[in-house]
């Protein structure tokens, strides 16, 4: 047999070991920057003394990431006079205050390693830190990661799940970022936190359900009411609402109770108890906190294993908005 032809298989193999990342690990900067994830831990700490919204901007950053060409720190990426890059893709209205802490956290980390750490590990190890901080959850962060040079405006819409989707649909994109529907019912749990643009949701909740002129009838009647005196027609574009209308800024199972009393902000959230098996899921979160807690570092893991560059591929970024 030619050489040639075994040499394929070969390749083939190989990337898909990159491509579940298996090639990541726990305490991958013990020898090379020893202090890199207590500087992290520490500036995400500081900021969220400041502000107890860090923790939410930091989670979504991670998932954003790794939803687009796998966690390689493309949503990092500033755009340039020839390109436009993810982070201003609409779907990426992301609070700002992620990426300024990210950018805090490099530099101090190119100060004590130059040249060492990604910032595709930084954003998991920062939503790590931010998980514990807005509700005590830990999970060991596996990294080697590398930072990719691309990231692509048109990419974001086509890879981010959108509010407006139904079970199925969320399920396959979810399916295509190698995470089960139990994942995604798990991940989801992140709602609990941070706050959406009455834009993501008035529309197809309060206004114009089913391209009808009403309100959704799986929502809480006195919810929706409240929330339209929060959004009326006119509201302008910056005004947020909270995921979790009882514990606003702390990363628990009530955003899986408050879907059972039908009082999830987007369409995406409430169509989980829609289906028999997300329902399922859903209930058991809401009952077994502990449970939700190991689930939720576990796939969080999973999705940061996604489609990741290790080796000699892409590069460490010196800034995380530039590449090199
Ligand atoms: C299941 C599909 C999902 C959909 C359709 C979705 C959609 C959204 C939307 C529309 C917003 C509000 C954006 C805005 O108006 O500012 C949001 C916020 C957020 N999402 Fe998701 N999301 C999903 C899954 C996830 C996952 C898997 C995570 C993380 C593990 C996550 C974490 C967050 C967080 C933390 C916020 C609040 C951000 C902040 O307050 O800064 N989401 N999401
Ligand atoms: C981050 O810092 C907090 C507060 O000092 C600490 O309790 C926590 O264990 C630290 N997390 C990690 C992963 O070291
Ligand atoms: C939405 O509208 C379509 C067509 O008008 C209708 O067939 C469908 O049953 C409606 N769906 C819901 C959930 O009301």
């Amino acid at each position: 047999m030619e050489a040639s032809l075994l040499v394929i298989p070969l390749v083939l193999l190989l990337l898909s070991i990159t491509a579940n990342g298996d090639r990541l690990k726990v305490g991958y900067y013990r020898q090379t920057c020893p202090q890199a994830e207590e500087i992290i831990n520490d500036t995400v700490t500081k900021a969220f003394k400041e502000n107890p919204c860090v923790p939410a901007a930091l989670i979504r950053l991670h998932f954003h990431d790794c939803f687009v060409r796998g966690c390689d720190g493309s949503i990092l990426l500033d755009s340039t006079a020839d390109n436009t890059a993810e982070k201003d893709a609409h779907v990426n209205n992301l609070n700002p205050k992620g990426y300024e802490i990210i950018d805090e956290v490099k530099s101090k980390l190119e100060a004590k390693c130059a040249g060492v750490v990604s910032c595709a590990d930084l954003l998991a190890y920062a939503a790590r830190d931010g998980a514990y901080l807005a509700g005590g959850l830990f999970w060991a962060v596996q990294a080697g990661r590398r930072d990719g040079r691309i990231s692509l405006a048109s990419e974001p819409p086509l890879n981010i799940p959108s509010h407006s989707y139904d079970v199925n649909k969320l399920t396959q994109v979810f399916a295509s970022k190698h995470l089960s529907q139990e994942d995604m019912v798990t991940l989801s749990g992140a709602h609990s936190i941070g706050a959406s643009h009455c834009a993501g949701f008035s529309g197809d909740r309060l206004y114009n359900f089913n391209g009808s002129a009403g309100q959704d009838p799986s929502m809480n009647c006195n919810y929706a009411l409240h929330l339209k005196a929060k959004c009326p027609p006119s509201a302008s574009p910056d005004v947020l609402v909270p995921f979790d209308p009882v514990t606003p800024t702390k990363l628990d199972v009530n955003y899986y109770i408050n879907l059972q009393y039908n009082l999830g902000l987007l369409k995406s959230d409430q169509e989980l108890i829609s289906d028999d098996a997300t329902s399922r899921e859903v209930k058991i979160n809401a009952k077994y906190p502990t449970i939700w807690r190991k689930k939720f570092g576990r796939a969080m893991v999973k999705m940061g294993a996604n489609d990741v560059l290790t080796g000699s591929q892409g590069e460490i970024r010196k800034h995380c908005r530039y590449v090199n």
